[in-house]
């Protein structure tokens, strides 16, 4: 049996395909590379440049491996981009999801992980948020992860051997430990990714959006997951549903929050690096905080986090970064 991860050139796609390769998966890579990067598609995956919306192109997939599970991450994922740019986000994200979940169903696959977002809360308030908590998406990137997860909702509904997981990810951070992968596609605009660029002399210093948020310190309050830790929940996942469990939706989170604030002083003290800090206006739809409940991955698909760190993952997403400085000094010297 065979997975196929789409968006595997991409970030956490790309942390995907190493924990299937480490447990002895065939896996098969599905990315346009319009973020992703070749090089960034762990050795041992067999690669097909093609966009998920192009039917013949996913139906040659299909018939060339015997695929009964699909992991799909491809898609675009910048939240203010989306409030700029609407339909990309829903031609991208929506209406191509249903492009490849139509392929899938038809091609027999079983069983369907869904890279979800905690964007569908919108702005839940101060509580830890549960799976059961309303749907209230701020921007179209939100709305567009929840409509692909009402699709797969309707089709697993009348397609009895259709089975799916939407993992619903909070803030994604750090890189493989061992240095394989980590995050490349530009232009950055997650907290980690910037202040580890600051931390290693890329850019000037980081502006915090917002200090007057109802928060203990008056900066947002996010919970940040470790890239690995994410990959082995989808293969929790995946191992549950080839097992027969139900279909389902799942927070991804550690349920501990940390201010802005703490993590640039995390990622000043890791790095040992004193970076200019500037305080600027907040940023429109910024909800004050958003920590997942996060017990229900846990009971239901086993998932144990391994990496669940604040310094951790600073300091993994260091030390990529510093890698992808010698990246491209060495491609510079080459050219
Ligand atoms: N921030 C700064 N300065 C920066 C970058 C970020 O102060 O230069 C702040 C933001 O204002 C926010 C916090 O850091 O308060 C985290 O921002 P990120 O951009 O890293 O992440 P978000 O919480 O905005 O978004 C993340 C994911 C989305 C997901 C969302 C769900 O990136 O995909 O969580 O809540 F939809």
């Amino acid at each position: 049996m065979t997975v196929l991860v789409t968006g595997g050139a991409g970030y956490i796609g790309s942390h995907m395909v190493l924990a299937l390769l480490e447990r002895d998966e065939d896996v098969v890579v599905v990315d346009n590379l319009v973020t992703g990067h070749e090089w960034a598609v762990p050795a041992g995956a067999t690669f097909y440049k093609a966009d998920i919306a192009d039917p013949a192109a996913l139906d040659r997939v299909f018939a060339s491996h015997r695929i009964d599970a699909v992991m799909h991450f491809a898609g675009l994922i910048i939240v203010p981009e989306s409030v700029r740019l609407p339909l990309d986000y829903y031609r991208e994200n929506t209406c191509a999801s249903g492009v490849l979940i139509q392929r899938a169903l038809e091609a027999g696959v079983e069983s369907f992980i869904f890279s979800s977002s905690a964007a569908v809360y919108g702005a839940p308030g101060l509580e830890p948020v549960k799976e059961t908590a309303p749907f209230a998406p701020t921007s179209p990137y939100g709305t567009s992860k929840l409509m692909t997860e009402w699709m797969l909702r309707d089709v697993a509904a009348v397609n009895p051997g259709f089975r799916y997981a939407a993992l619903r990810y909070f803030n994604v951070a750090g890189a493989d430990p061992e240095m394989r992968a980590g995050q490349s596609s530009g232009p950055s605009t997650h907290l980690i990714k910037i202040a580890a660029e600051a931390a290693t002399g890329k850019r000037d210093g980081i502006a915090i959006y917002g200090d007057d948020f109802d928060t203990p310190d008056g900066t947002c309050v996010r919970d940040y997951i470790h890239v690995t830790d994410l990959a082995d929940a989808h293969y929790a996942a995946l191992s549950y549903l080839r097992a027969g469990g139900a279909s389902m939706a799942a927070n991804c989170g550690y349920g501990v929050g940390y201010s802005v604030r703490q993590v640039v002083d995390a990622v000043k003290a890791v790095s040992g690096v004193d970076f200019r800090v500037t305080q600027a206006p907040r940023r429109a739809g910024d909800p004050a905080m958003i920590v997942a409940a996060p017990g229900f991955a846990r009971e239901v698909l086993g998932w144990t986090p391994r990496l669940d760190d604040l310094p951790t993952i600073i300091r993994h997403a260091l030390q990529w970064e510093s890698l992808l400085s010698d990246r491209k000094a060495r491609e510079q010297d080459a050219r």
